[in-house]
């Protein structure tokens, strides 16, 4: 994915992953194809009003910055315009404006631009020189707009870089809705990791005819914050349920109101057992269900239904599980979405939601959630079927989870799953009986990688990192239409050819992301403007192009993606374009395995990408004969809750069918609950039997599309996730050591991977390497020395 997304239900926004980044990333694209060569002959003359020029000289022929200065000069504009230009407009300096009713928020002046021709029209400063390669640096700029009747326009600060080798790179740095009734601060931080031979900084974005106004531009290295603490929770925390009243045992809705206008009483005959995710969560710590639930009728809207008041319950950074019994009333006519919902001061919390399709039956939601800001108001609620249909609820349980408690019983499964017994079989002069051996892992052959993109590689502290640590790859962009397409015929190949490379040289495999994208906003405007033949032209045109190109380079295709979310093209050129897509790849390239690739398939989050749904979609598309060889889940989740991911991994487990994560990220703004979630995903992930592979969607700071989510920080600093991921992937590493024995063996459990073998036999001590692969039963080596 790589994209910010946004939907609504109930008239509530979830933000998921953050949409302007990857609507930036194509924009930049599109740019470069289109105006290059603004960058190259480039500022206009702006027109100079004021000008100090003894400032001029002190700031602008200093060339050492020291560390806390701005290397963006005159960042106040104490010394007129000078270090600054128009980008497809001019600038004026200004001490006010509007009559006065416009003045600075703090020094003397500000600029503005006039007579922006395009929303990529703006103000820039050369930074060629004093940004170094390497070094976070942090902007912080105060804006806003003025004219064109626009009261709200969003301004991006954006990096543009040519490098040594003459690559352009635009590096987004912030984004903030500015308005145009006061100044706004905007603040975001960028890598440069590329030889630059010149740097600009520049503020665009507002519709044409509208101004931007900068009062201060500062670009300073960025300050090394020593991470949070640890939270600190007690024993205590665990397992309670926040909910009360949840049985309805006294036969009232005490503690429990209607959110809206609706009826609440209570009735009896639900299932008096917890559904089965909270069991296998609680375990002994579960309290008895009664078989009571709370009845809502006279539901007014989709929105309302039995809510209760936890404020005060909710820890921050504590993992809370969700999990209840609902059912709806009769009366749909089509399948009713329930979701349970948490707001914090107002803002909408996803617990959980599912899709029902009978009135017959009692059905379990199950979610998860967690809060990182002190909140004033905490409240669940149960909402979703259609206005008029009732809704039951029993057995409400949110409870903190105590997540290591789990990793006892993944340890035995990884045990069992990721381990086989060898039998080293020792023949000639030094395999006597007694003779010391030691055995050690030099490497797990389980898959576990990290996506790239063109400018990553460019630092060589990050290849380091990623050349010890991962075997597998994937593209965060390089590969998807827009990317290799971005204007029809325009083919840009480059950027994944230098990954392809890279990858190849350092021996690691590459899944191919991906050859279609059903999201219609990760569709370039040329491929929307298409229909019919053209469309189905450019379809055929698109998947032979990469496919034919890359022949045999490709390990795996994510062969069309997101398609339990969006459906481009199914809804333009009918189901079975999606068949056609699988069967063409196919043809033209027998090697790779073809996956599909969606998310929130493993949080109980979504109703749309179930692991019902997603198993539905899949036998769908093998019925039409598509050969759909693996499931990808892309693994954009917060907070995981053990026993929920490996439920949906034992639902798709039943297709036989080889599932990866597919772009792993997890994020909290605190490091050490970070290091937590990744460790409950990698753990799950490693312990199921239906998973072959893991790749993580980014690990460094500035280089990944999801925020508070690397291991390791912009300037190469392990934080306490990447020193979990290390300490994992040690953990996953067997090592053994003894003497032979008198049948000329030596035998051992261990992790399937690569091996060296010591001998310390009488003649010297001998090394040999052999290699553990899956299989069923013990494995035995034959080694001669
Ligand atoms: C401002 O300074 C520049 C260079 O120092 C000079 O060329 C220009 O004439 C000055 N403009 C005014 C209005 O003083
Ligand atoms: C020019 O800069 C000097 C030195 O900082 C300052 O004293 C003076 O007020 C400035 N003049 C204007 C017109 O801003
Ligand atoms: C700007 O406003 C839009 C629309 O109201 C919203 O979707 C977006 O998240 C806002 N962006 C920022 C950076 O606040
Ligand atoms: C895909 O291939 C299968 C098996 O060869 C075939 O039955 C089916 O009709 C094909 N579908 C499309 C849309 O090409
Ligand atoms: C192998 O070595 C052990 C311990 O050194 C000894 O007890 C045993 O008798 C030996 N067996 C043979 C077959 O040599
Ligand atoms: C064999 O290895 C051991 C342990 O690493 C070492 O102490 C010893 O010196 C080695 N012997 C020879 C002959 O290299």
């Amino acid at each position: 994915m790589g994209l910010n997304r946004i939907y609504k239900i109930m008239g509530h926004r979830l933000n998921f992953v953050n949409l302007s980044k990857i609507l930036s990333v194509w924009l930049l694209v599109l740019i470069c194809f289109t105006s290059c060569s603004w960058g190259r002959d480039n500022p206009k003359s702006p027109r100079t009003y004021l000008n100090n020029s003894s400032h001029c000289k002190s700031l602008s022929q200093g060339s050492l910055i020291l560390g806390d200065e701005s290397i963006a000069l005159n960042p106040d504009f104490d010394n007129g315009l000078s270090n600054w230009a128009g980008k497809g407009c001019q600038i004026i300096l200004h001490d006010s404006l509007s009559d006065g009713k416009i003045v600075p928020q703090s020094g003397k002046y500000f600029i503005s631009t006039t007579g922006r021709a395009d929303s990529g029209s703006g103000i820039q400063q050369e930074l060629t020189g004093r940004a170094k390669r390497k070094l976070a640096y942090e902007l912080t700029a105060v804006v806003r707009i003025y004219g064109g009747n626009v009261p709200e326009a969003n301004i991006q600060a954006t990096l543009w870089i040519q490098t040594a080798d003459f690559r352009q790179q635009f590096i987004f740095i912030a984004s903030v809705n500015a308005t145009d009734s006061d100044w706004v601060q905007m603040q975001g931080k960028f890598l440069i990791n590329g030889f630059p031979s010149k740097v600009l900084i520049f503020l665009e974005g507002p519709p044409p005819g509208t101004d931007i106004l900068l009062n201060s531009l500062v670009v300073k290295h960025a300050a090394k914050m020593p991470p949070s603490p640890p939270p600190k929770f007690e024993v205590g925390d665990f397992w309670v349920n926040v909910v009360t009243n949840s049985n309805q045992n006294d036969g009232t809705t005490s503690d429990w109101f209607c959110l809206g206008s609706c009826t609440l009483s209570v009735g009896t005959g639900s299932p008096n057992q917890l559904p089965s995710l909270a069991a296998e969560s609680l375990g002994l710590h579960h309290q008895p269900v009664s078989g009571g639930y709370i009845l809502a009728t006279n539901r007014a809207a989709p929105w309302m239904g039995p809510a209760q008041t936890v404020t005060g319950k909710i820890k921050l950074y504590m993992t809370y599980q969700v999990s209840a019994w609902v059912r709806i009333g009769p009366g749909a006519i089509r399948p009713q979405l329930v979701n349970v919902a948490v707001s914090i001061d107002g803002q909408w919390v996803n617990g959980g939601s599912i899709e029902i399709g009978d009135d017959k039956t009692w059905h379990e939601v199950a979610g998860s959630f967690r809060i990182e800001k002190q909140p004033t108001n905490v409240m669940v609620y149960v909402q979703g079927p259609d206005a008029g249909i009732d809704l039951m609820l029993a057995g409400m349980q949110i409870f903190a989870v105590d997540r290591s408690a789990r990793f006892q019983s993944l340890k035995k499964q990884t045990n069992m799953v990721r381990k086989r017994d060898v039998i080293l079989r020792l023949t000639g002069t030094d395999s006597s009986n007694g003779t010391k051996i030691r055995v050690k892992q030099t490497r797990n052959s389980f898959p576990i990688g990290s996506c790239l993109s063109r400018n990553n590689i460019d630092n060589e502290d990050f290849v380091n990192f990623f050349v010890r640590h991962f075997t597998w790859s994937v593209f965060e962009n390089e590969l998807k239409w827009f990317y290799t397409e971005p204007q029809q015929g325009n083919l840009n190949y480059k950027d994944a050819d230098d990954l392809l490379n890279f990858c190849t040289s350092h021996n690691i495999k590459v899944r191919g992301h991906s050859i279609f994208w059903e999201d219609p906003n990760a569709v370039q405007p040329w491929v929307r403007a298409l229909n019919g033949n053209d469309l189905i032209s450019a379809v055929q045109n698109r998947v032979t192009g990469l496919v034919t190109r890359y022949k045999g380079k490709f390990k795996h295709y994510d062969v069309d993606n997101e398609i339990l979310h969006s459906s481009f093209y199914k809804d333009r050129l009918g189901n079975s374009i999606r068949a056609y897509m699988f069967n063409t790849t196919r043809q033209l390239d027998p090697l790779p395995t073809l996956f599909l690739n969606d998310f929130h398939i493993e949080d109980g989050n979504d109703f749309r990408s179930s692991p019902e749904k997603y198993t539905q979609l899949i036998l769908d598309l093998k019925q039409q004969g598509a050969p759909v060889g693996g499931i990808g889940i892309q693994g954009h989740i917060d907070s995981p809750v053990g026993p929920i991911v490996r439920s949906a991994l034992d639902k798709l487990g039943i297709l036989r069918l080889p599932i990866w994560f597919t772009e792993l990220d997890v994020s909290s703004t605190n490091e050490y609950t970070r290091a937590d979630d990744l460790e409950v995903m990698l753990r799950e992930a490693f312990a199921h039997p239906a998973v072959d592979g893991i790749v993580l969607w980014g690990f460094w700071e500035l280089l990944m599309n999801r925020q508070n989510a690397f291991l390791v920080n912009a300037e190469g600093d392990l934080t306490e996730a990447g020193r979990r991921f290390l300490a994992l992937k040690q953990e996953w590493l067997s090592h053994a050591h003894g003497f032979i024995d008198n049948e000329g063996q030596f035998s051992f459990r261990g992790y399937h991977g690569s091996y060296k073998l010591e001998i310390f036999g009488p003649n010297g001590n001998i090394t040999r390497s052999f290699n553990v692969g899956r299989g069923k039963g013990p494995l035995l080596i034959p080694i001669h020395v």
